[in-house]
């Protein structure tokens, strides 16, 4: 039987190149002070700082800009946000960059109403009681942040990646403009395909619950659609068809539509926070390197036709393939086709950390997913992708 659920997703998207001018009347709604957040610079670059300040000025909105949100962002960085914010007097939230910003900005959104260190929200000590208004515009396709109710805060002091998850949180209207993706390197490219795909498979696609086919159908031609489209704009960044087919996939791949009903630990996300909270690296990339080692350690009689399947249907290998090869396949399009390197030595990591990370991911127990793993099996993933 398929498990009951229950489907709501709020937010708003204006998808495409001539978008912006509704901005400032939607904001408007909500108020007219507005806290515009990016990231490291490149919005300034690529000329969309100045174009949504210009278009917020000239219809009577206050804009203070708040920059400097790191990619994996900080709750120390969170918390400076928001004393901004409450030092301005900031009625709305903007948030102008990829999945790191607008996780950055839904935090400080709920830690404006919370007195005290916004860490306690993201490590579930204290709840979620209140949310300024969200508002984005997104330039990576690759998280989903831009329509879901979620955001994910590091804190380096204690090796902690986490999730924030609340209604609150949903974005009020997210703009979409594939252009503002063009600069986009090949690299955040690949890694951001990558993630889109691992939102599939981590949470929806490989699963114990009973399955929709229809979703599985969906979910197939969203993943094949990331398969073509991704080299395409590696090779060609300013592709709009390309950007545009890969940044509603990955709006769609995590805003609740796939799931359905399906719930379990999100493995592969579960051990690549670790990854992160120890050594800042890039999401997509971590999860790049572990979802074929993960993919290879849980194939058995029980996984064998899934794993097949995901061959034939999203890489168009022959019905008389096997699982292997699918994982070949998958293999293949992550570490050539999208070029990321394919091993954690790559990435300067060994296992100095893998029994501490094992041990925390699934909090010292058994990490129920697709296939249910205890600790020592997430070590011995995790070294099979050295
Ligand atoms: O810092 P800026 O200047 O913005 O540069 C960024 C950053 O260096 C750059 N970039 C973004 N848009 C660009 C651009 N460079 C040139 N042109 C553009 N148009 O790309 C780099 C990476 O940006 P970041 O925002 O960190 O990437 P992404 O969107 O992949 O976000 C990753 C974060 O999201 C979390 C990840 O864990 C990670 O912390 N996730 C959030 C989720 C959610 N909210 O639902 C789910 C995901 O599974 C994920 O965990
Ligand atoms: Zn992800």
């Amino acid at each position: 039987m398929i498990n009951d659920f229950v489907f709501e997703n709020t937010t708003k998207v204006y998808f495409g190149k001539n978008q912006l001018e509704n901005l400032p009347n939607e904001l408007k709604k909500y108020g007219t002070k507005v806290m515009l957040n990016y990231g490291g610079g490149s919005i300034k670059k690529i000329g969309l700082f100045d174009k949504i300040t210009n278009i917020l000025k000239s219809s009577g909105i206050e804009v203070f800009e708040f920059g400097g949100i790191e990619p994996n962002p900080k709750h120390t960085t969170v918390n400076k946000g928001v004393q901004f914010a409450r030092e301005n007097n900031i009625e709305v939230l903007l948030a102008v960059g990829g999945g790191s910003t607008i996780d950055a900005t839904k935090a400080m959104a709920a830690g404006y109403y919370y007195n005290g260190d916004v860490w306690d929200l993201v490590c579930g000590k204290e709840k979620v009681t209140n949310a300024l208004p969200i508002f984005t515009v997104l330039t990576l396709a690759a998280t989903g942040s831009e329509m879901d109710c979620g955001g994910v805060i590091s804190n380096m002091e204690t090796n902690e990646k986490l999730g924030l998850v609340h209604p609150l949180l949903q974005p009020k209207i997210s703009f979409l403009n594939p252009e503002n993706t063009f600069t986009v390197s090949k690299y955040q490219t690949a890694a951001g395909s990558a993630d889109i795909i691992a939102h599939i498979l981590d949470i929806c696609y490989f699963v114990k619950s009973p399955k929709m086919d229809m979703l599985d159908m969906v979910m197939e031609s969203v993943l094949k659609t990331v398969v073509k489209y991704a080299p395409v704009a590696i090779k060609e960044p300013d592709n709009y068809n390309a950007r545009a087919n890969l940044m509603w996939a990955a709006s769609w791949a995590l805003n609740g539509f796939l799931i359905a009903g399906r719930a379990q630990a999100p493995t592969n996300h579960m051990i690549e926070h670790e990854l992160s909270a120890y050594y800042d690296i890039t999401h997509g990339h971590g999860l790049a390197i572990l979802m074929p080692r993960w993919l290879e350690y849980i194939l058995d009689d029980t996984t064998e036709g899934d794993i097949k399947k995901f061959g034939v249907n999203v890489f168009g290998l022959d019905k008389n393939s096997s699982a292997k090869d699918a994982i070949e396949a998958f293999k293949k399009f992550l570490f050539e086709d999208l070029g990321l390197k394919p091993t954690l030595t790559d990435l300067n990591i060994d296992k100095t950390h893998f029994k501490e990370m094992s041990r925390h991911c699934c909090f010292g127990e058994i990490m129920h997913g697709y296939k249910d793993l205890t600790p020592d099996d997430i070590e011995k993933i995790l070294e099979m992708c050295l």
